[in-house]
């Protein structure tokens, strides 16, 4: 999967993106409400290395950059579902400079156009940790429901958490689209 938005190219993760992904996701903001925290740039390697081809019930993970300069800024995690017709999931995550610029609403507009318009997805969602306000709103910006608050579901480093799933059906994307 490939999307081309107005200011961003979203592609694979490539060898020499280690040192950018790791210096991202390690960051404290963006690790905070992350299940997966690198402690060293040979995490972010071996993440990069182990990356497949995407398949049902896996996850994939695609680089977010500016096209202008071609800087990874980011990046996006989708999870095929392993039963088709079922949800697929994603994470998304921005570099804390690369924050507030709607850049991650754009990258997101491109993939649920892409699956929902051209690769026939019929349900999207994401789960947030509600504490999580800049991605409660980002969901809530694409048009996406609170279907669910499960309340300290979810043991992360150290402590338990309560997760929040946000989701968005083919025709409620389309139905919005079209009044818009
Ligand atoms: C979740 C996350 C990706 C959201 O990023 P974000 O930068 O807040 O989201 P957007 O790119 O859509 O930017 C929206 C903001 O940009 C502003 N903005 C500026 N220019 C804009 C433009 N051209 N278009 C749209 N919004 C724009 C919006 O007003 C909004 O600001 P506000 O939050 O003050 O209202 C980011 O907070 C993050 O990476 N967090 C750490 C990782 C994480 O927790 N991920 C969630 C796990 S799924």
């Amino acid at each position: 999967m490939q999307l081309t938005t107005a200011r961003l190219s979203i592609d694979r993760l490539r060898a020499e993106d280690a040192d950018d992904l790791f210096a991202c996701r390690a960051d404290p903001a963006v690790a905070r409400y992350q299940g997966w925290r690198p402690a060293r740039v040979e995490e972010a390697r071996a993440f990069i290395d182990a990356q497949a081809e995407p398949a049902p019930g896996l996850w994939f993970q695609r680089a977010i950059r500016l096209r202008a300069s071609g800087a990874l800024i980011g990046d996006l995690g989708v999870c095929l579902p392993a039963t088709p017709g079922e949800s697929v999931e994603f994470g998304i995550s921005l570099a804390p400079a690369h924050q507030g610029r709607g850049y991650a609403r754009e990258a997101l507009q491109a993939l649920f156009h892409q699956g929902f318009d051209a690769l026939g997805w019929r349900r999207i969602h994401a789960s947030v940790d509600p504490r999580n306000a800049s991605c409660m709103a980002l969901l809530q910006s694409l048009g996406m429901r609170q279907e669910a608050h499960f309340r300290e579901s979810l043991w992360l480093h150290g402590e338990w958490v309560d997760d929040v799933v946000f989701a968005i059906l083919v025709r409620e994307w389309k139905a919005e689209a079209n009044a818009s």
